[in-house]
């Protein structure tokens, strides 16, 4: 397969998460940011004639600036709206409707949102590509793909890089977009949160659900406290780790641990997201990355990397240090996103030469869609399925993570139902005296067929539907 027919699978496609696309995919998006950058003019005629629109319903310098950029670069024009406020959202529109009338307008869509999964449902009704520009605390994907450039120019591969994300892990979507890209691209990451910033459980269950490699808590690990450094919460040790050895994956933890990290990256505290919470807003403290931090045993050949905006988490002495590349990372999200836009419109010219064998290419992992009605809920309140106006048209929808215990994952935003009971929905047909429900992890639910497995998140919701404990099972909650 060569690069012109990477790219012309591109055309016509949305990116609301980092896994829509294929890791061949996301390395042409980067040879083509590296092409583009290396000559921006020869781009100028590209998209000529195409309208993006760009929303923006959530605060927004560079992604906003560098998309509108990207496009006036490609020859295109924009079309933008930025406050909720002043768009038939605040009206009670919902976003299915919104999508299709700009769908009606734009060539392209990008936009950003509070609502977790918000994009995905405007590129399930616009018609036209849509990118996912931040929704809530959940992703960011383009943010990633400045991250993935500015790591391999600097680095030359992907593949066996260690890096170390560090402080809000939890409402941080760049680092969950960029944990999950990481993972398949081979890296060994180390979770350094701050205190109560820990990755979701949802963004780690992929990672062995999805990626193959594996988790260990940093519990298991022999850990020094150095002062000013964030403890090591977990690290992921990819399949790909010369140090994986299938039966002791706590030991190639540590030997992964003990080589330091090849980059560093920073993120702020998310503030507005901790006080939606119902957090007081207290700034939440954790220690700063400078000069001394540098010269740290582990981070003594670490490059810097960091979204922006900063606060405080990045002391300003170490702008100057080579090793830090987070304003040219800012940078590179004009030429990334040229590329990007030119490929989803189909209007990339031909002859980029793309790195990666397809060969070895990431195929997302075929869960089967959960479609049984059980009563499931995603427990995701910023969820966009969860949200008043979305939910008088969208249904709740998951994926049957066939693990034990099996698991719902919402199909918007990630976020994982904790299962309570199962039953089989050949019982159905059985008398309502014979239906049972199990526990999840009892050699029952094993016995399941997957598309017969009916999943409770509660023993309410399964008693409501006439179903009684299993003969001689405990079920616990
Ligand atoms: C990030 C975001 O909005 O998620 N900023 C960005 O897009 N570069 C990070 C942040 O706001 O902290």
């Amino acid at each position: 397969m060569n690069a012109d027919v990477i790219a012309a699978g591109i055309t016509g496609r949305s990116l609301a998460s980092i896994d829509d696309f294929s890791n061949v995919e996301l390395s042409c998006v980067l040879s083509g940011a590296a092409d583009v950058g290396a000559g921006m003019e020869r781009y100028g005629d590209v998209c000529r004639g195409k309208i993006m629109a760009s929303l923006f319903f959530e605060p927004s310098t560079r992604t906003r600036l560098s998309f509108e950029t990207a496009m006036l670069r490609l020859g295109g024009q924009v079309v933008s709206a930025v406050d909720i406020g002043a768009t038939s959202l605040a009206k009670g529109e919902t976003l299915a409707d919104m999508a299709r009338v700009v769908g009606g307008y734009a060539d392209i869509i990008v936009m950003r949102h509070p609502w977790e999964g918000a994009a995905r449902v405007v590129s399930e009704h616009a018609g036209v590509p849509v990118i996912n520009a931040g929704d809530g605390g959940h992703e960011h994907p383009t943010q990633t793909l400045c991250d993935l450039y500015t790591l391999k120019k600097d680095q030359g591969h992907l593949e066996g890089i260690r890096i170390a994300l560090w402080g809000d892990l939890k409402y941080g979507r760049t680092v969950h977009s960029l944990t999950w890209a990481l993972a398949r691209f081979g890296a060994t990451v180390v979770f350094r949160p701050g205190a109560g910033l820990a990755a979701p459980q949802y963004v780690l269950s992929k990672l062995a659900t999805d990626y193959g490699g594996e988790v260990v808590s940093g519990e298991h690990l022999r850990r020094d406290e150095v002062e000013g450094v964030l403890p090591v919460d977990a690290i992921y040790v990819t399949p790909h780790s010369p140090h994986q050895l299938a039966m002791l994956p706590h030991m190639s933890a540590q030997m992964e641990l003990d080589r330091g990290v090849d980059a560093l990256y920073v993120t702020r505290v998310q503030k507005e997201r901790l006080r939606a919470e119902g957090d007081d807003g207290q700034p939440l403290k954790y220690p700063i990355v400078n000069r001394r931090l540098l010269k740290t045993p582990g981070f003594e050949r670490s490059v810097v990397l960091h979204p922006l905006p900063r606060v405080d988490e990045l002391a300003r002495e170490i702008d100057s240090d080579p090793r830090s590349l987070y304003f040219a990372q800012a940078h590179q999200g004009v030429p990334v996103r040229m590329a990007l836009i030119a490929l989803i419109l189909g209007r990339m010219p031909a002859g980029i030469s793309c790195s990666e064998s397809p060969s070895d290419d990431w195929v997302p992992t075929a869960h089967m869609e959960y479609m049984h009605d059980t009563g499931v809920q995603c427990p995701n309140e910023r969820c966009v399925a969860n949200q008043p106006t979305e939910r008088r048209y969208l249904r709740q929808r998951f994926k049957l993570i066939d693990s034990t215990p099996p698991r719902l994952r919402c199909m918007y935003c990630d976020h994982e139902v904790e299962v309570m009971a199962v039953a089989t929905s050949e019982a159905y047909d059985e008398p309502t005296s014979r239906r049972k429900y199990h526990s999840p992890t009892s050699r029952w639910a094993n016995a399941i067929r997957r598309d017969n497995l009916l999943v409770f998140s509660s023993i309410q919701d399964a008693e409501s539907r006439g179903f009684k404990p299993g003969a001689k099972e405990k079920v616990s909650g």
